[in-house]
């Protein structure tokens, strides 16, 4: 049985998600953790037995087939570059990078070299999503004509311990959070036609509330409230809010709207959750989970409200694409598609204009029960 080894470059916050869940699946073996900080990487090697090189070193080992950028989005161009100039196939976080004219040159790159690039986010394979998808494609809402996302809150310097990212160009609510709905609408719908937006700030600088660097402030260098609404190639028309300026509100995170029905479809930063169905009298249900591993509850078991969390899923399906020479559904179309997307968002909220999309992508296969059954371990 072929496993690809992996490499890590970025030893940060999400970097325990991802050693953590690897073993789960089958295909991979993470065998090296980096980072410019060697000491965050000596740490988290320590941590979980994995050997920390320096970033060079890991790129040049002749025994590392897929490096994983974690680093962050600001950096993430440099690293996923270095990372194809290697001649090893590249699985990044979210956002894949920050402009249309870069992720344009990985993609040439890639082609060039014959390497892969994947990009998070992978929540999209999860058991909601995918049964979403399933009652979708089954014609379950009739055709999809509009529909709402809101993601919606009061910022992310009460959590992260280094939030200063998430203010400047790169960050801002729709380049971080924009890449799980719009990327969960295109894998539902498809590929989007058109956008136009309307962008503010609510502060001009932020107050750090977490340790260690509470009471910091940091400057606010991107919008961080966007309004924006998305035409669809298949005539769907869409209002997506994302803002970190709201204390509160009470907009469900997704909702579809059909010729027969209505679909309320749960966080899509979350692989699992409950999907309610409305039918064409309008009388709303919540629809049975079905059987599907990535909406086993497998994460903060010991708290209040425990999760299914399979990242590492769209890692995992990278490495059994490339092992059986099948496209993978974290795929560089995809995230080439939502990269001009958000994008455009941001450049319509600057221009007052609407803004044609120059890209288009394939929905990326479903992943059904049996499919995500063959990325995991059988033990999982
Ligand atoms: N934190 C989360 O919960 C979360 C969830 C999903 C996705 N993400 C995404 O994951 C990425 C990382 O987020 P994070 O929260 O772990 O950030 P973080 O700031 O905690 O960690 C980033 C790490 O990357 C290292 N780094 C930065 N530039 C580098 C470079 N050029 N070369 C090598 N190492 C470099 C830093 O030293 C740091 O250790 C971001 O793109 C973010 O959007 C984060």
């Amino acid at each position: 049985m072929t496993i690809l080894n992996v490499g890590l470059i970025g030893c940060g916050n999400i970097s325990t998600a991802y050693l953590m869940l690897a073993p789960t699946f089958k295909d991979i073996r993470f065998v090296a953790v980096s980072d410019v900080n060697e000491d965050a990487a000596l740490a988290r090697g320590k941590e979980f037995g994995i050997k920390a090189r320096t970033v060079s070193d890991l790129l040049a080992a002749d025994d590392i087939d897929i490096v994983v950028n974690l680093t962050i989005p600001a950096a993430h161009y440099d690293v996923t570059k270095r990372i194809l100039d290697a001649g090893k196939h590249a699985y990044t976080e979210k956002p894949l990078v920050l402009t249309l004219k870069q992720a344009k040159s990985l993609a040439d790159l890639a082609a060039t070299k014959g390497l892969r690039i994947g990009s998070a986010p992978d929540t999209f394979l999860g058991s909601a999503h995918q049964q979403a998808r399933a009652i979708i494609d089954e014609g379950g809402i009739g055709t999809v004509t509009s529909g709402t996302a809101h993601f919606m809150g009061p910022g992310m310097e009460m959590w992260h311990p280094n939030p200063d990212f998430f203010f400047q160009p790169g960050g801002g609510p729709v380049l971080d959070m924009g890449p799980y709905y719009i990327t969960n609408f295109v894998q539902l719908i498809g590929p989007v036609k058109r956008v136009a937006a309307l962008t503010s700030s609510a502060q001009t600088e932020r107050t750090i509330t977490s340790e260690p660097r509470a009471g910091e402030t940091i400057p606010v260098g991107t919008p961080t409230n966007i309004h924006a609404l998305l035409a669809f190639e298949n005539g769907a028309t869409i209002t997506l809010s994302t803002s970190w300026d709201v204390k509160a509100h009470n907009h469900r995170n997704m909702e579809l709207y059909g010729t027969e029905g209505a679909l309320f479809v749960p966080d899509p930063n979350h692989f699992g959750g409950a999907l309610a169905q409305a039918d064409a009298m309008g009388q709303v249900t919540e629809v049975p989970v079905w059987d599907h591993p990535f909406g086993k509850l497998n994460w903060d078991l010991e708290k209040e409200t425990p999760r299914a969390n399979y990242r590492t899923a769209g890692l995992a399906d990278m490495a059994a694409a490339i092992i059986a020479d099948r496209p993978h559904r974290c795929g560089l179309e995809l995230a080439v598609h939502v990269t001009d997307v958000m994008t455009s968002i941001l450049k319509s909220g600057e221009t007052g204009q609407f803004v044609d999309m120059t890209t288009t992508c394939d929905r990326p296969a479903a992943l059904g029960p049996d499919a995500a059954r063959e990325l995991l371990k059988e033990d999982a």
